[in-house]
């Protein structure tokens, strides 16, 4: 099992460049099998969740080239039947495979997938999704471990998210493109991955005005085509090396960046204290020991994102005084405190809300990467920690961040990935 180890301690310097973003790219691929041309990807992240969604396809029969050299993936659904059904095992393992059913009820008008289960973070049930089908006029059955959608034709309709679900806003989308009249989504996820979705379906010759608004119209076509696309910069993963500058209280520059998509992670990081100019699209990240205790709360965009929730809690650790963050996303995202506390963290978790005390230093321990926004949050707390600080179960970590530790290596921490 591979593991990553962090001797704590040392500033950082340097300058660090951004990838492509994960949850811009997993429903980029989905959408692909609108039309049976190809898609190509540029400078697509190379992450263990693309390779698991890629599987997905191919388990359908899609024809799915991915150059880890030239960062390019071509994709090629051509050969997806209307009776593909995708493997269970790779379903079950990744739950934004469940992004397939909206494209494959809009090519095929038929589509049948094991339900997607729990996971760490929540159970994050999947009913808005399927209300959305059903509003478009699918008929929508669940059971026996299974979820089935049919539609003879969908037909577009008004639907109101009941809450602004990220992939139910993208799964509607993508159903609603060749649906006959129009579709409007009302209380729409915001985020800026699902403007990204919106501009790569419009290039496939989708007609969705107001994607990344809370209401999204959609005028449907005939056809989709192939298109080459470049996803937005990931803002989760710029997020996380704002924090490694300010908790190791260093000055990084970050390349790649768009100011707009990191608005709150910016107003949070200035209210701590941590100094950020923007120079186009880099950003300089200056942190000293004056920082100061916060408070937030987790929103849907344009609010502060659950999936900087754990790597934040590593900083507040390391600020005197009391720090309150409160989830509301997912019900079960505080599974960082355990690990933190092992490396002499002060967190009590109460309810929704985790209660941190900053504490004078942290201690190297071994720890585990409960998933993947904890896992980068250990890291992180590692790099500011006294001694060694082992983290294992690095896999989570893999699915959402490139060669983190040669990104970390690149800025002078002394990181390494033990493999075995
Ligand atoms: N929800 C429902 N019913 C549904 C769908 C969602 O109740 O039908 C609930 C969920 O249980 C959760 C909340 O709504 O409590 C938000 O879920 P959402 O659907 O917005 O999340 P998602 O689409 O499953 C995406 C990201 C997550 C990110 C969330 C929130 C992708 C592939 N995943 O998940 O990313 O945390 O939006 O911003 O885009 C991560 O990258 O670490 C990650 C978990």
């Amino acid at each position: 099992m591979n593991k990553i180890s962090v001797r704590g301690g040392r500033k950082l310097q340097g300058e660090v460049n951004i990838s492509t973003a994960k949850n811009s790219i997993l429903p980029i691929i989905a959408a692909s099998i609108l039309s049976g041309d190809k898609c190509v990807i540029d400078e697509a992240p190379m992450l263990e969740d693309v390779f698991v969604i890629s599987d997905v396809l191919r388990s359908i029969s899609a024809d799915i080239n991915i150059n880890e050299e030239a960062n390019r993936i071509v994709i090629d659904t051509s050969n997806i039947k209307d009776d593909s059904e995708p493997s269970s095992n790779l379903v079950k393992m990744m739950r934004a495979s469940f992004l397939i059913m909206g494209p494959m009820i809009s090519r095929f008008g038929k589509f049948r997938l094991s339900l997607p289960g729990g996971c760490n973070i929540g159970t994050r049930p999947i009913d808005l999704h399927l209300k959305g089908f059903s509003a478009l006029g699918a008929e929508v059955n669940v059971g026996h471990g299974y979820v089935e959608a049919q539609a003879k034709k969908l037909i577009g309709n008004k639907i109101y998210l009941d809450f602004p679900s990220v992939g139910a806003t993208e799964n509607v989308m993508m159903a609603a493109v060749m649906a006959e009249g129009e579709t409007i989504i009302e209380n729409a996820a915001e985020e800026p991955e699902i403007q990204d979705l919106g501009k790569f379906l419009n290039n496939m010759g989708a007609n969705i005005i107001g994607a990344g608004t809370d209401t999204i119209r959609i005028i449907g076509v005939k056809n989709m085509k192939g298109t080459t696309h470049k996803p937005i910069c990931d803002r989760i993963e710029a997020g996380t090396f704002m924090i490694a500058a300010a908790i190791t209280r260093s000055k990084i520059k970050i390349n790649g960046v768009n100011e707009e998509y990191l608005k709150p992670i910016i107003a949070k990081l200035t209210e701590v204290g941590v100094k950020i100019a923007l120079d186009g699209n880099s950003m300089y990240v200056d942190a000293d020991s004056d920082l100061k205790p916060i408070d937030i709360k987790t929103m849907p965009y344009p609010g502060f994102p659950t999936d900087m929730q754990s790597q934040m809690a590593g900083l507040l650790c390391t600020i005197k005084g009391t720090s309150v963050i409160t989830e509301t996303i997912f019900e079960n995202r505080f599974m960082h405190a355990a690990e933190m506390k092992r490396m002499g963290a002060n967190i009590k978790i109460d309810g929704r809300s985790s209660i941190i005390e900053g504490v004078d230093k942290l201690t190297g321990a071994e720890v585990r990467a409960t998933d993947l926004r904890a896992g980068a949050a250990l890291i992180l707390c590692g790099l500011a920690a006294e001694g060694e600080t082992e983290v294992t179960d690095i896999y989570h970590v893999d699915r959402g961040y490139v060669s983190i530790e040669k990104k970390l290596q690149g800025l002078g921490a002394d990181v390494e990935r033990i493999t075995g």
